[in-house]
């Protein structure tokens, strides 16, 4: 098991600089995701950190001592691959055993590993089958035994559930998850999925465009965004952006003007999450303009005097019909205010009053 840091990381390929400065400390035994959209830099964190790459600057530790020279090989790092790779003309038990082929384990030893790897993620039944005669779920069991078989001091998962369907999507993310709390290894989970990560991390890393935007936990992410990046990322359906601006201490959005707590700068974003937007007798008018009953929950779009808003109400048969008019009320707590020419959180910034218009 090891503490991972990260210290000004940068990496460059040629001319195209992909990560310009990163730093992250990982405390033995975390799980964390790194978390963000296609192109944003996650695999070759990864790569860097499996010794695939070489990263262009900066200092990568293992427990304190410097590995940017360190052959992948010699770093005991497990990596299951987006497109798990299985060696096709192989059976489970080659593929398992693969990674112990250049290490210096005696048979008996790596016969009784490779049989305890299977065991964990339940496939000593398929042991003499090729990867074409199993499951998606099943191959990905074998890729992650093969990634465990090393007994790692770190293990990475890049994509991990993305080939798999729903189902067992849900089943693999609660076994991978339990599986790591048992061995207690440090983990680096790589997701563009925010529930992937959020269900799965103890803490997650939110990256965009190479930069780490936050580091937090699932609920410091969803209720204390720094970025208005962050939370466009985080929550489902997507958290209600209205642009507004300052005005004689007043917020003005639209038609609307709400008073608020906090200086503001001259040009805002307020973000309202729709599951905290509800009809009341009071609060600001609308007329609904769409209905999406969602199972759980409906979801209602509302046109109003500051943009349409989403609402998400718990229930399945929608209250309100399209073109009804509604009141929609908040907590003054839950707004959020950003900067929208820098884009980040004005802290301690709230609307005064409880969603009145
Ligand atoms: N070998 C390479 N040479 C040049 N550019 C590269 C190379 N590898 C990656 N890049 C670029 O670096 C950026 C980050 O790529 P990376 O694979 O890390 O993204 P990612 O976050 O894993 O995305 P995805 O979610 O699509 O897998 C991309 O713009 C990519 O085009
Ligand atoms: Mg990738």
């Amino acid at each position: 098991m090891a503490r991972i840091e990260f210290r000004h990381i940068e990496k460059r390929f040629g001319d195209v600089m992909v990560i310009p400065d990163m730093n992250i400390d990982i405390p033995d035994g975390e799980f964390v995701a790194l978390l963000g959209p296609s192109g944003c830099g996650k695999s070759t964190s990864l790569f860097m950190l499996a010794g695939v790459y070489l990263p262009t600057g900066g200092e990568l530790l293992f427990d304190g001592h410097r590995v940017n020279e360190v052959e992948a090989r010699d770093r005991n790092v497990g990596i299951v691959f987006q497109a798990y790779a299985l060696y096709p003309h192989m059976t489970v038990r080659e593929n398992i055993m693969f990674p112990l082929r250049f290490k210096k384990v005696p048979p008996d030893e790596a016969r009784a590993r490779v049989l305890e790897a299977a065991e964990l993620v339940q496939v000593s039944e398929l042991m003499d089958r090729r990867p074409s005669q199993l499951s998606g779920g099943q191959q990905q069991r074998v890729a992650l035994a093969r990634a465990l078989v090393k007994q790692p001091q770190l293990l990475l998962l890049d994509e991990p559930l993305s080939n798999l369907d729903a189902t067992l999507r849900l089943t693999m993310r609660s076994e991978i998850k339990s599986l790591q709390r048992r061995l207690g290894v440090t983990t680096i989970l790589v997701t563009h999925d925010q529930i992937e990560a959020t269900t799965m991390a103890d803490r997650v890393i939110c990256m965009n465009k190479g930069e780490i935007e936050q580091i937090g936990s699932p609920d410091d992410l969803y209720l204390r965004p720094n970025t208005l990046f962050v939370a466009g990322f985080i929550g489902s359906p997507p958290i209600n952006l209205v642009d507004g601006q300052a005005e004689n201490g007043h917020l003005r959005a639209g038609e609307g003007t709400f008073d608020v707590t906090g200086s503001l700068p001259r040009r805002v974003t307020v973000g309202l999450r729709a599951e905290h937007m509800r009809f009341g007798d009071a609060g600001m008018p609308g007329r609904v303009r769409q209905v999406e009953p969602m199972g759980r929950e409906t979801l209602y779009e509302v046109d109003t005097d500051i943009g349409t808003i989403r609402v998400l109400e718990a229930g399945s048969t929608a209250a309100h019909r399209i073109d009804g008019q509604v009141k929609i009320a908040f907590d003054r707590g839950d707004t959020l205010i950003f900067d929208s020419d820098t884009g980040r959180l004005v802290p301690d910034a709230h609307f005064a009053a409880n969603g009145s218009a």
